[in-house]
């Protein structure tokens, strides 16, 4: 059956999120809270199964990454340190008529969302520049009012006609892209203010862009002073910097090693949109793995091994920065296609030189192809961010080493072993280089008060750091949201199909097509009929089975065809039914005659096989992990 279009799939996204309890908007009952949402049942199971499976995956399972559980709230100094109190901001637009703030890099892409950008669409075409003044006349009269009572269109039409008409006769000047369209409709004293953006939501006019704090701010204490201000952490990386050293004195681990930490993040975002893909309260699920500098692995290994096109395979020795990137990125590809999402709904994008993070080598942006997502000329979608895998240096952890005033490097006993076994040549090779580097880092983030003999110095002590067996480890950082990632997976699962009812008619179904791994009801189990007793026991006994497991949800309720559809929408991959031949032994096939034996219903095909009861466990676990 045909694709519904984007914005109709996310419409009925949203609504099936709500009729079937994945996710309802906060403080619905008055009148909701923007940027903030709630996991109802079932997406709260969703969402407990990929945080396991995160969690399994980025420590359970390997012997080098260990976890730790922070507070939000943390010292404010932390945040100074980290730049987020200078620098972590939006551009920020406010509207002189309504005063909403809109993000300036989200103007335009709001814009075109807007009923009255459409119902313009109907009477003037920016493409090719054709529109009637008389149309826009009556439009800007009446639906005009209603819709954008503060475009200039719309409160001084005639002047405003007259800007665009000039313009759009001039033989001399290029036409007019779409941008520039709406910005001569916002446009009322073309000589005075020059080309106004207009607000998206009612015409008027925008300020100049202006940095604004993303940071939520609140006091720890009974006096609501500055030096009580706190605030509510915008990411849970930070924590994992200030506690690396209690970690590695307490948990036996030597660097290379990682700390994992799965919580809330607040970031009071200006436009919140495109449900709960851009959130004011988020969850993130951070692994910070620290890594020996690319001169120490020289120094130990001898040389550092370039990785190529794809996963390096297994850790080793001589591995720098770059193949330790590289592998984090591909196992977190692989980790998300292991959960449901195809390959080819993700794009792994290298981020540009002039779009990196200061401290940054490299990052990559794995995106997931969402609805909402941008599409590329060629009408593909582009997608949007699921998680970024930087290459942070040794940024983070000297940031804390200076505003603490605690030490964050190491002691590594093989470096300083191998530092005494290396040639004159080469010593002051890796000397000059991490030198370099470190005098790079100390002059970027200089203080008023120090000179450059002050830095110098402490760049050239580093550096003599490194015959002692001391370095600053580096980090590398896969940063993944779990609302992101529920949205992605919800989006993915999404399927329209034709099933026969009971009597035989094909009828549309919504199926959610969750990978058994995170779906959040693993089994539906369900006696035929209610009122027979012995077809309820056995379903009670199945269902007692196989809880401890797994989460199950025992349906007693209607036709059996209607139970299947209710749980395809919930995306249960499985459901058994107790029925007669479970009683009286099955009818035909390999197990004909034999009884206690179950029907096994498919979600996806809607196929169904008899297995026996003694083999359900076993046969589900194998299908679920
Ligand atoms: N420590 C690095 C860091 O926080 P980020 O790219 O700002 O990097 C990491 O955030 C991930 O957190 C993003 O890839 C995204 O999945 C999620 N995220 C960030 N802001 C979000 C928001 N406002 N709502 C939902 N998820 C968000």
């Amino acid at each position: 059956m045909a694709e519904p279009k984007t914005n109709e799939l996310m419409e009925k996204i949203v609504s099936l999120c709500k009729r079937r309890g994945f996710i309802y908007q906060s403080s619905e009952i008055y009148g909701g809270i923007n940027g903030f949402w709630d996991y109802g049942p079932l997406g709260t199971e969703l969402k407990r199964n990929v945080k396991y499976l995160w969690w399994m995956d980025m420590t359970r399972m390997r012997d080098d990454v260990v976890g730790l559980e922070a507070t939000i709230i943390m010292a404010p100094e932390i945040w100074r340190a980290s730049g987020h109190v200078d620098t972590f901001a939006d551009m920020m637009q406010t509207c002189k008529s309504c005063k909403k703030l809109v993000r300036a890099d989200q103007v335009w892409d709001i814009l075109v969302e807007q009923s009255w950008v459409q119902s313009l669409a109907s009477i003037a075409d920016v493409a090719t520049q054709s529109f009637d003044g008389e149309a826009l006349m009556r439009w800007a009269d009446g639906k005009g009012k209603r819709l954008v009572p503060n475009l200039a269109l719309v409160r001084n039409p005639r002047v405003t006609l007259s800007w665009l008409s000039e313009r759009s006769k001039s033989s001399k000047q290029a036409p007019l892209s779409a941008k520039e369209f709406y910005q001569y409709l916002a446009t009322e004293q073309l000589a005075a203010t020059g080309l106004i953006t207009p607000c998206p939501y009612c015409g008027g006019e925008l300020t100049a862009p202006r940095p604004f704090n993303l940071m939520f701010e609140t006091w720890a204490g009974p006096l609501q002073s500055e030096e009580n201000k706190v605030y509510l952490r915008p990411e849970t990386a930070q924590a994992i910097f200030v506690q690396f050293k209690n970690v590695l004195e307490t948990s036996y681990q030597k660097v290379p090693f990682g700390i994992a930490q799965i919580g809330k993040a607040f970031r009071n975002e200006i436009t919140p949109r495109n449900f709960t893909f851009r959130s004011r309260e988020f969850e993130q699920m951070e692994l910070e793995f620290f890594i020996k500098p690319d001169e120490v692995i020289e120094a130990i290994a001898g040389s550092v091994v370039k990785p190529g096109e794809s996963h390096p395979g297994e850790p080793q020795p001589n591995w720098g920065w770059e193949a330790w990137h590289k592998y984090w990125v591909e196992e977190r590809i692989r980790f998300y296609e292991g959960i449901g999402l195809p390959r080819t709904t993700l794009v792994e994008y290298w981020q540009k030189p002039d779009e990196l993070a200061h401290y940054a080598r490299a990052t990559v942006d794995i995106l997931f192809k969402f609805p909402f997502s941008k599409r590329n000329e060629k009408g593909e979608l582009m997608g949007e961010e699921l998680e970024g895998i930087a290459a942070r240096s040794d940024f983070d952890l000297s940031q804390h080493e200076r505003f603490s005033g605690k030490p964050m490097g190491v002691f590594d006993e093989e470096l300083r072993t191998a530092w005494g076994k290396l040639d004159e040549a080469k010593k002051k090779e890796l000397w000059q280089r991490y030198y370099e580097a470190r005098l790079k880092y100390l002059t970027k983030t200089a203080k008023s008060d120090e000179t450059p003999d002050q830095i110098d110095k402490a760049a050239r002590e580093d550096a003599d750091g490194l015959a002692k067996g001391q370095y600053i480890p580096h980090v590398i950082e896969p940063s993944a949201g779990v609302d992101r990632l529920i949205l992605a997976l919800i989006s993915n699962a999404y399927h329209e199909d034709q099933m026969p009812d009971a009597k035989g008619n094909m009828e549309t179904r919504v199926v959610m097509k969750f990978h058994p791994r995170v779906a959040p009801v693993k089994a539906g189990i369900m006696p035929l009929l209610k009122n027979k007793p012995e077809l309820v026991k056995k379903a009670l006994e199945i269902r007692d089975t196989l809880r401890p497991h797994m989460n199950i949800f025992y349906d007693d309720a209607g036709a059996i065809g209607r139970r299947y559809r209710r749980q395809d929408e919930a995306g249960t991959p499985f459901c058994v039914t107790v029925d007669f031949e479970t009683l009286e032994g099955a009818k035909e096939g390999p197990l004909a005659g034999q009884k206690d034996t179950v029907t096994l219903r498919y979600r996806d095909d809607g196929k169904q096989e008899r297995v026996k009861i003694e083999d359900l466990l076993s046969l589900l676990m194998a299908k679920i992990r």
